[in-house]
């Protein structure tokens, strides 16, 4: 295979649709599409990657009912305390990205104790995205950078900027890939995906598999990433 993406993030869309041509509750969806993150974690260390990020909820999705607010977040501690074991065994280093601050005490409790857990490993790095929006996350890091001694105002750089982020120990994304059709960002990492590149399928998180995982891989692969340069082999 040819270049193989440091950093893959995911923004996992399509939980509620697939359910609904099924039949089957929203709940269900999200069900079924906690169990593809799994496939998609083993998938990706086969294939080389050495970063993951999954968008599991947004700062926005706190508008949606109550019911189904409460569900996903019982989903995320259950993954949590499931593939804890799984994710110390493999030395998975664990990450989350967003204001854990509003999130349920015992999930917070569970992503503090496998972070922990976990931060001597470095080989691979698995990165929940959970109550982030990139906006707050902007706003967060003025806050700080405001806050902090060393900075100098006048010749403020990208990267006095960065170690504020919710992202600062995460290389920038590669490739971000969205599934169920949707072709938007919906406020995930606005700032790092400035030269990502983008993947769009149709198909629904639940259906998601390492076959179209691959699929994505060997697109990115074939594309030409200039970073704001010219192609080495054009002509002038
Ligand atoms: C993605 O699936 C999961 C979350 C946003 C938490 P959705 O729940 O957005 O599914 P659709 O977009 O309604 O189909
Ligand atoms: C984005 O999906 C957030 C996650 C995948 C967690 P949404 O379903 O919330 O996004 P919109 O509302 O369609 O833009
Ligand atoms: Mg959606």
């Amino acid at each position: 295979m040819s270049r193989i993406p440091v950093h893959v993030a995911f923004i996992m869309d399509g939980n509620g649709r697939w359910a609904q041509v099924r039949g089957l509750s929203r709940h269900e969806g999200h069900r079924r599409g906690a169990s593809v993150i799994k496939k998609i974690l083993r998938a990706a260390e086969k294939s080389g990657v050495k970063y993951v990020t999954f968008f599991a909820f947004s700062s926005e999705n706190f508008s949606r009912p109550e019911s189904e607010v409460k569900f996903l977040m019982g989903l995320c501690e259950k993954f949590l305390k499931k593939y804890r074991k799984t994710i110390c065994e493999k030395e998975i280093r664990f990450r989350t990205i967003g204001d854990l601050s509003q999130l349920p005490f015992n999930l917070q409790l569970a992503i503090e104790k496998l972070t922990q857990n976990t931060a001597h490993f470095d080989k691979f790095h698995l990165t929940m995205a959970l109550n982030y929006g990139a906006r707050s996350e902007v706003i967060q890091a003025i806050g700080k950078l405001l806050k902090s001694e060393d900075v100098n105002v006048e010749n403020l750089t990208w990267k006095d900027f960065e170690r504020h982020l919710y992202t600062k120990d995460l290389p920038d994304p590669d490739l971000i890939i969205r599934t169920s059709g949707e072709q938007r960002l919906s406020n995930f990492l606005l700032l790092q995906s400035a030269y990502a590149e983008l993947y769009f399928t149709k198909t629904y998180w639940p259906d998601f598999n390492e076959k179209e995982f691959l699929l994505a891989i060997e697109d990115y692969g074939s594309r030409e990433r200039r970073m704001g340069k010219i192609n080495d082999k054009t002509n002038d």
